[in-house]
């Protein structure tokens, strides 16, 4: 499978380090300007997140097809925000409109105050259990038009049959799951064909990988159909090494005067009200964060610091150059989504488009001509 791209979707031009009065607010032009030009730079996918304060995802998602032409749509769903029967529909849907474009990215929930403000009392074991029944109910929605029974345990229902399919004849839509914890190995192991992490280390990437590909053998899933995995980085990026690191340390300072304001906060709840992160994933980036700013080629920690692990906020800080090998050292290790936005949004996904997706896809193709050609020679 080839390494892909993957950006987030941005409503207005309010960021952490430049934060507008009003951030949840739409800026259509904006908005279209921003999903337009990752089309035309050739990211494959943007995630429309979710978050209990932010807008409606499926609107969202329906626009960005309209304005776009290959761009996959990646929605953030939550179990506890959709009935099953209604997510399968709504997905096939949106694939159809956007002739087989739609993703979905699980969020059993990281906090607990998130969920309750919409709601969901349940504790994380069952949001995960939750979320594996979910899953199930939503392949054998995709998969047959004939009517079925569900008795589990957290959803009962009689003679759901869709008549919805996703485009082009297939018989399912991308699955991903996202998260660091026990629970999410499990399950995104043996139900999903994508498994999202946030950036760590090398080595701490690569036992993450591992858990996971071990739950997917353990679901008697084999190598070939193993989930494929998501990295997710905020790279700092510029000509030079110097000129990059300079930037890096101005987004720093910018962040510690908004205190990371301007976006959202999904994931994590308020870095003011909830200083420890419930999610496993933000506290395992805080932990490394505790054992050097630096590590590996460029990977970055005081902005994960500085925001309380809020959601995706490792860097990598560096010229393209720099950024473009860390980001091969990844997909030496088998990452094969590389997910990459910055803290100045458009211009930053500008950039990216001109000079790291550009660099990273000649240096694999030009692996892949040298590795033909010494298999022929
Ligand atoms: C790539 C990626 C994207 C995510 N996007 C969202 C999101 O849009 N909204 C959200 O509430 N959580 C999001 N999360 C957070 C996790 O899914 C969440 O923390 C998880 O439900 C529990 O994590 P844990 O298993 O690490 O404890 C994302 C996680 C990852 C890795």
């Amino acid at each position: 499978m080839p390494t892909e791209f993957i950006s987030a979707t941005f409503l207005n031009p309010s960021t952490e380090i430049n934060p507008r009065p009003n951030p949840v607010t739409i800026d259509l032009d904006y908005f279209v300007r921003y999903a337009r030009a990752l089309d035309d730079y050739e990211f494959n996918y943007t995630l429309v997140p979710y978050a209990s304060s932010y807008f409606d995802p499926w609107t969202v998602g329906a626009t960005i097809a309209a304005v776009t032409k290959n761009l996959k749509i990646i929605i953030a769903l939550r179990p506890n925000t959709l009935y099953p029967t209604v997510a399968a529909k709504a997905l096939a849907t949106l694939d159809q409109v956007s002739r087989g474009r739609a993703v979905v990215h699980f969020i059993a929930g990281g906090s607990d105050a998130d969920q309750a403000a919409e709601g969901d009392f349940v504790n994380k074991v069952e949001r995960y259990e939750r979320l594996e029944e979910y899953i199930k109910i939503l392949r054998r929605a995709w998969k047959s038009a004939d009517p079925f029974d569900w008795d589990g345990k957290y959803y009962q229902f009689k003679q759901f049959s869709n008549l919805v399919r996703p485009a082009n004849g297939r018989d399912t839509i991308p699955v991903s799951v996202g998260g660091s914890s026990d629970d999410a190995y499990r399950i995104g192991g043996s139900l999903a064909d994508i498994f999202g992490l946030w950036g760590e280390p090398l080595k701490e990437t690569k036992e993450q990988i591992d858990r996971i590909y071990a739950e997917s053998a353990k679901a008697g899933r084999p190598e070939g159909d193993r989930p494929r995995i998501w990295v997710t980085f905020r790279p700092i990026t510029a000509e030079t090494d110097d000129l990059a690191w300079e930037k890096a340390h101005r987004t720093l300072a910018a962040l510690k005067e908004t205190k990371g304001g301007g976006i959202v906060r999904i994931g994590t709840g308020d870095s003011k009200t909830a200083p420890a992160p419930q999610n496993v994933g933000s506290q395992r980036l805080l932990e490394i964060a505790g054992r050097g700013e630096v590590q590996d080629r460029a990977l970055w920690y005081p902005t994960v610091t500085a925001t309380n692990a809020r959601g995706a906020s490792t860097a990598l800080v560096g010229s393209y150059k720099t950024v473009s090998d860390s980001i091969l050292d990844y997909v030496d290790l088998g990452c094969e989504l590389i997910s990459i936005r910055g803290y100045d949004n458009l211009n930053d996904a500008i950039d990216y488009g001109r000079y790291i997706l550009p660099r990273v896809r000649a240096e694999l193709k030009e692996r892949e001509a040298t590795s033909n050609g010494s298999k022929t020679a």
